[in-house]
């Protein structure tokens, strides 16, 4: 039986849990962010971290993005997927000499420097390497992103970024590091955010530091505002593409960009979230003392948002057209929060059914584990499904 966009009949044949990947959906948002910041003066970036299945890279590249990564090993997958290296830009506040080194051989397009002693390591050794640094300063504009709070990043309790007040001292030091060439600013400030409001406070506070640096004689090509934007997690059939239209207005209107300045962005979850959904079987329907559970085959292993970060995600039925029941849906793993999701509408399921957690692109398969000795797990798209017909 075929639901929705779903081969279930194909998904049959294959050992569950697994990652399904709709390459129409990721194709159609990434044609919108080509149009809603088709701006010379802009180039955005994908955010690796959000889901670094080879397929989904790939495809991202080969639309002509940029990729951020946040390690060696991202940098190494990047560059395998076909990201150029002049697009890469390299973030994170542990950055271990081997993959600075790595970065510096590559020549990638920037390191988004977090801290006054990452940045006097970075000077050794590119000098080491007889090699100059581009860099940019990222900086903790103290916003608040409205959002959870363990994906919010730039207040000035989170450990990311070099504070307002220390700024304009970090880039006049990258002034006197003769291996250092500072290109520009780096900013973000959370993820899942749905609310244009932070993205506005955040130009302000943009708008205010390239002020400082002005008028402290020093000169930015580059401002990269991070990524952030959030998906419809309730919706994802008719909401399936992200507001790109709004989020990419706020900034084009909001900064005082200066002649010659680009604009940078890093998306990570609005490009690939409603492409990924997470299929599982119904192992068992048990009646609990005053509930109902489904137990599946997909644990907090296979996608940690929920037990992590309370997050929601939709579950349909794929295989069921029976009157819906009020379900807790929930793993096998031995914890109390492997649930995914509780007191929710299921069409009535039964031993064997498919159901589908979707919006899972983002953040799925990437924070996926081995915990209880599990195996990770696989993947399809679309076009695998497609070619096998
Ligand atoms: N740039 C930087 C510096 C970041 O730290 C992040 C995400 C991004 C860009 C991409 O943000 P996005 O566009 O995806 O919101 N595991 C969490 C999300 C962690 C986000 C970490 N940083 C979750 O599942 O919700």
């Amino acid at each position: 039986m075929l639901i929705g966009q779903f081969p279930t009949a194909q998904f049959q044949k294959i050992e569950t849990p697994f990652y399904y990947y709709d390459m129409d959906i990721l194709r159609n948002t990434l044609e919108e962010i080509k149009r809603r910041a088709a701006d010379a003066y802009m180039q955005v970036h994908y955010a690796v971290k959000a889901c670094a299945t080879p397929e989904i890279m790939r495809e991202i590249a080969a639309y002509g993005f940029g990729a951020d990564c946040v390690n060696g090993e991202e940098i190494k997958a990047a560059l395998a997927a076909g990201f150029p290296a002049h697009k890469i830009v390299f973030a994170g506040v542990g950055k271990t000499d081997r993959e600075i080194r790595l970065a510096l051989e590559h020549n990638i397009f920037s390191f988004n420097v977090e801290s006054l002693p990452e940045l006097e390591v970075i000077n050794e050794l590119a000098g080491e390497m007889g090699q100059t640094a581009p860099v940019c300063l990222r900086i903790n504009p103290n916003v608040n992103a409205h959002t959870h709070q363990y994906i919010t990043t730039g207040l000035n309790e989170n450990k990311f970024g070099i504070n307002m007040e220390e700024a304009v001292a970090v880039a006049n030091r990258c002034l006197q590091l003769p291996n250092i060439h500072l290109i520009g600013l780096h900013f973000h400030i959370g993820s899942q955010i749905t609310d244009m409001e932070p993205f506005q406070t955040l130009c302000v506070r943009v708008n205010q530091i390239m002020e400082e640096m002005e008028q402290a004689g020093l000169s930015l090509s580059h401002i990269n505002v991070g990524g952030g934007l959030g998906v419809n997690y309730e919706h994802p059939n008719h909401l399936s593409i992200p507001d790109f239209e709004n989020y990419f207005n706020v900034f084009r209107h909001g900064l005082n960009l200066r002649e010659g300045q680009t604009l940078h962005f890093e998306l990570g979850r609005s490009m690939v979230a409603q492409c990924g959904n997470l299929i599982t079987r119904v192992l068992y329907v048990k009646q609990g003392a005053h509930k109902k559970f489904i137990i599946v085959d997909a644990g907090m292993s296979d996608l940690i948002r929920p037990a992590l970060y309370q997050a929601f995600h939709r579950i349909e039925n794929l295989t069921s057209d029976r009157e819906e029941e009020i379900y807790d849906v929930v793993g096998p793993i031995c914890e109390s929060s492997d649930v995914f999701v509780k007191d929710f509408a299921v069409s009535g399921a039964q031993r064997g059914d498919l159901l589908a957690l979707r919006s899972a692109g983002a953040y799925g398969e990437i924070m996926a584990s081995g915990y209880n000795l599990r195996r990770l797990p696989g993947h399809i798209t679309s076009d695998d499904i497609k070619k096998n017909d």
